[in-house]
Formats: C-alpha cells, structure tokens, sequence
C-alpha cells in the first residue's frame, strides 16, 4: 500500500495538499449537490426510478457500496507506515469512524426490512463516495493529523465525542424504529412512532447529522468538516423531503412534529 501511495505522490507535502484539496472539492460538491436536491430527490428507498438505472437488491447495495469505508481505512491503518496512529487524538477518531462503518457495512444490510431495490446510478455514486471519504478521513487521521497533546481534554473534543456519541445512538435508535414498522415480508410504510420521531420525522438523519458534526468538532480539521457539510446537505434534504412525503400519505400525520430539527424545522 505504501508504495502505491509513493508511486501517486512524490512527497508527503503533496499527498497532504492533496487531501486538502479533496476537502475543498467534497464542500464544492456538497453545494452542487444542495442546488441539484433542489429539484430532485436522491433517488432510492421511496424515490427509487428505473431511469437511473438498474435496480440493485437494497441489501446487495448497501453492503458493497459502504463496503470501501471499512477496507479502504483498513487497509491505510494497517498496511502503511500510518504514523500518527500511536496517538490517542488520532486513534479515538479513527475509533469513531470504524465504530459508524463496521456498523453500516456490515451488520445494517443484514437488518434492513423490504427495503426498496436501489437504482445502478445511486448504488455507484455512494460506492464512489465511499472510497474518496474513506481515504480523505483516515488517511489524514492516520498519517497527517497533529493535535497539541492535551487535545482529549480540549472542550472541543470532549463536546465533539459526546456528540458523536449520541448522535450515533439516536440514528441506530431510530433506524431500529423504522425497521420494526415492517413484519418479515412487508413493503409498505407506517407512521414512525417513540424516541426522536415523536418530534421530527428524519430523526435518523437527525442522529447521524449531529453524530458527523461531534465528529468534525472533535478532529477540527477541514477533512472532517467538509464530510460533515456533505452529510448535513444529503440528509437534510431527504428529511424535508420523508416530511413532505408523510403529511401527503397519512392524514392522521402528527402535526407538531418537525422535518428535521425538533420544534424549530
Ligand atoms: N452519511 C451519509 O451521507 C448518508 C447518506 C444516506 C444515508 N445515510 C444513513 O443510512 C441510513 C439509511 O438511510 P435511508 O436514506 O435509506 O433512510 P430511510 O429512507 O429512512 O430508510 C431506512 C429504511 O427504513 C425503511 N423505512 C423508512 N421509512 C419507513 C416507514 N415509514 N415505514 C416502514 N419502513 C420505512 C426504508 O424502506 P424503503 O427502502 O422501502 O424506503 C429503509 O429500509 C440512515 O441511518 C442514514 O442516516 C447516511
């Protein structure tokens, strides 16, 4: 693995100026991506179309599309002289993000309930997706990322952990919710109902927005930033959106509740 790396970048200088030119291009994106979600939405689950392509079997593509944001970290941890990881900063971090994607590769598809095939185009772009972020974070946590030696005591990474943390908990929370909405063999929808949902109806969005912005705090790094604006834009939008959704399809729709943010929005 190093000398793939070496055989794509003559110096370290240049494979960090790089890595923070693929944060600046993730937040590029990230607007082009607010302004395109404008019109459309992301098309899977609900909004699945047969003009993006052919449709993937939702456990199929979750597994393989998320599956380079476990391999790709690996491999950069454990087959590259990823000299940063002796401290603790960078472990704990690099902790949390193994933590989310062991999570999400691995044992989520296996869980999903009659979800909805995914289109070729969206299976490819998170696959895609997978492997830039995959390489942005832990690249930079393992081999670049210096913090001041007391920085697990700074505020910043406390109040980022504790985040992190409970962000994480709300969105498996609230995905296990939506999961038992469905008996073996169902497809269709209910309304979801206890923890986060009795106040916003993308709580699993909710969850995972605040768990990658405790993330950012706590690394405060544009790497992680920009992966953190990118989620908040994707999943945001497709909380307005299930919103919207919902109060078309159920007349019994709790009216109090938010699209995303509790009581504001
Ligand atoms: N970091 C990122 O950029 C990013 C991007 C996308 C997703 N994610 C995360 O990935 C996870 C899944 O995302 P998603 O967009 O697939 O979430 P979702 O649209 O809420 O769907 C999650 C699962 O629950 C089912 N479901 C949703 N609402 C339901 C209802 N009212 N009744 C019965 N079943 C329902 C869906 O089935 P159907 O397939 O049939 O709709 C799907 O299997 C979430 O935790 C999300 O935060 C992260």
């Amino acid at each position: 693995m190093d000398t793939v790396l070496r055989s794509l970048f003559s110096s370290e200088e240049e494979e960090l100026y790089i890595l923070d030119c693929l944060s600046y291009f993730m937040i590029f994106m990230a607007v082009l991506t607010f302004l395109t979600l404008l019109f459309e939405n992301v098309p899977y689950g609900r909004y699945s179309d047969r003009k993006y392509g052919f449709p993937v079997s939702v456990r199929v593509a979750w597994f393989i599309q998320e599956l380079p944001a476990l391999v790709v970290p690996l491999a950069l941890v454990f087959w590259t002289a990823s000299s940063k990881t002796g401290h603790l900063p960078n472990q704990l971090l690099i902790a949390m993000y193994f933590c989310h994607y062991v999570q999400r590769s691995l044992i989520y598809p296996c869980l999903i309930r009659g979800g909805k095939p995914t289109p070729f185009a969206s299976f490819a772009l998170a696959f895609v997706f997978c492997i830039y972020n995959g390489y942005l974070q832990v690249r930079y946590l393992s081999h670049y990322a210096e913090f001041p030696s007391d920085w697990v005591t700074h505020p910043c990474f406390i109040t980022g952990s504790c985040l992190w943390l409970f962000g994480w908990i709300i969105n498996l929370h609230s995905d296990h919710i939506l999961r038992n909405l469905r008996a073996p063999g169902e497809t269709g929808y209910k309304i979801p109902r206890g923890g986060m949902f009795e106040y916003v109806s993308g709580a699993n969005f909710f969850g995972e927005i605040i768990e990658w912005g405790g993330f950012a705090l706590a690394g405060f790094s544009v790497h992680s930033a920009a992966f953190a604006f990118f989620t908040c834009v994707v999943l945001s939008s497709r909380a307005v959106a299930h919103h919207k959704w919902y109060l078309s399809k159920f007349e019994d729709y709790p009216k109090s509740r938010k699209a995303l943010v509790p009581c504001l929005f």
